[in-house]
């Protein structure tokens, strides 16, 4: 297993180019099964989880080709199979997301309770609201649920929680059930908004995305498209974040600004300088940055994706800052490691209260998961003494080339395999 090497504290300077976002390109490729025409994606980032949504729908029988200049051909003309392997979807949560495209187009779906990463149960109750609305008949049983419908139908469908997921997951349903369905309290995410634009693109008539209603009037057939997915809010955040705590200054290229206000204005509220352009943004930090609080929310609050990006920059800024979680239950799992390079954190239910110190020191650190990898690396850039942080597989899940991105950026850090 990979290991990533910090050597010594830096100040990142330089320019990163983001990527397509993860979350993004998962729900447009399970999409892609809406289709029996040929979906091409531009500018794929083949993140791991990238990779694990391919193998998702290639196990159904979609065709799939990546070219080297990063080009994600998928024809699902051929599906050969409605139920999907146990190993594939406990990988990864967003797997989760084909239920939605085979139900509406198939009829039938057979798949076990997802995975992903472990910052809390994650029920999947709303998609399945969503789609029992729709008249799908559903059983679970033994870790799989199987779920029948000959033609599903519109619904008004409120969601008790704006969940990114069962958004989609209903919203993909909808564009070939019969009659007009109505999401209420939809999430209003810029990835939702993208899903839906890939989805119009094919032919489906979907109003009110990126709003907390959503009208999809279904039609009979989608039609192939080619689509380039919106860049990386979450990687452009952790740069953003990366330069301040690092008191570098680092233009981010590539990133849509609005998508990443939240971030932009908490860095400002902690003395950076954040300079917004059309498609990039600078983020400057002269001296140490001044303690904050903040709590995650759905888009557009500050996302929990980023909270323990930021709860790393707050480990080193002045003064004592808070962090309250309310959108996961069990996201603070980067906090032990956090302590064990010197942070100063006590976590009283779903907050966390972060007492800055000067400096914090190299350690060996565990990346529990995704973002709390992400957070282990900013901390080990403003790190005394090299930093070793194992099981990297979790970085590599939503960040692409993180380490020559970062060495680009001036970081002295090695993968050791
Ligand atoms: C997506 C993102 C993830 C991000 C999260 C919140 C992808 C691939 N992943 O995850 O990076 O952290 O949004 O912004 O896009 N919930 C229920 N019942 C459900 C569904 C969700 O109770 O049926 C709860 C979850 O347990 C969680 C909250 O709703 O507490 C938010 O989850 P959701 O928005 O669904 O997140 P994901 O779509 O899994």
């Amino acid at each position: 297993m990979s290991t990533l090497i910090v050597e010594n504290p830096c100040q990142l300077q330089g320019t990163v180019n983001i990527s397509c976002a993860k979350n993004a390109i998962l729900p447009i490729i399970a999409a892609s099964l809406l289709s029996e025409d040929k979906c091409i994606l531009e500018d794929i980032a083949t993140l791991e989880d990238v990779k694990v949504m391919v193998e998702v729908v290639n196990s159904l029988g979609a065709e799939v080709r990546m070219s080297n200049d990063n080009v994600l051909e998928i024809a699902a003309y051929n599906i050969t199979s409605t139920e999907t392997s146990y190993e594939l979807i406990r990988k990864m949560r967003a797997s989760f997301l084909i239920m939605g495209p085979m139900l509406a187009r198939f009829g039938k779906i057979r798949i076990s309770l997802p995975g992903g990463c472990a910052i809390g149960s994650r029920p999947i109750d709303l998609h399945l609201k969503g789609f029992a609305a729709m008249g799908a008949n559903i059983t679970l049983g033994h870790g799989y649920i199987e779920a029948h419908a000959d033609k599903l139908k519109g619904n008004s469908i409120y969601l008790d929680f704006p969940s990114v997921g069962a958004t989609e997951n209903i919203m993909m349903a909808a564009c070939l059930a019969e009659g007009m369905t109505i999401i209420e309290n939809a999430a209003e995410e810029p990835e939702i908004v993208d899903l839906s634009n890939f989805l119009s693109k094919m032919g489906a008539v979907i109003k009110g995305a990126g709003t907390d209603t959503i009208r999809i009037e279904g039609v009979k057939y989608l039609k192939g498209t080619t689509h380039t997915a919106i860049p990386d809010r979450i990687e452009a955040g952790t740069f953003m974040m990366a330069a301040a705590a690092t008191r570098g200054d680092v233009l981010i290229d590539g990133v849509v600004p609005e998508h990443v206000k939240p971030i932009t204005a908490k860095l400002k509220e902690m003395g950076a300088e954040v300079y917004e352009f059309e498609k990039a943004i600078r983020v400057k930090a002269t001296g140490r940055l001044q303690s904050v609080d903040i709590k995650t929310m759905p888009y557009p609050g500050f996302p929990t994706d980023m909270q323990s990006p930021m709860m790393s920059a707050m480990c080193v800024s002045k003064g004592t800052s808070v962090v309250t979680e309310t959108v996961f239950e069990n996201r603070f799992m980067h906090i032990s490691e956090l302590k064990l390079m010197g942070a100063k954190i006590k976590v009283d239910g779903r907050s966390a209260i972060v007492e800055g110190v000067e400096k914090l020191s190299g350690a060996k650190v565990k990346a529990t998961d995704l973002r709390a990898g992400a957070a282990l690396l900013i901390s080990a850039l403003c790190a005394e003494g090299p930093t070793e942080i194992s099981e990297v597989y979790h970085i590599d899940r939503g960040y692409i080339n993180i380490e020559k991105k970062m060495r680009k950026l001036g970081a002295k850090i090695n993968r050791q395999d």
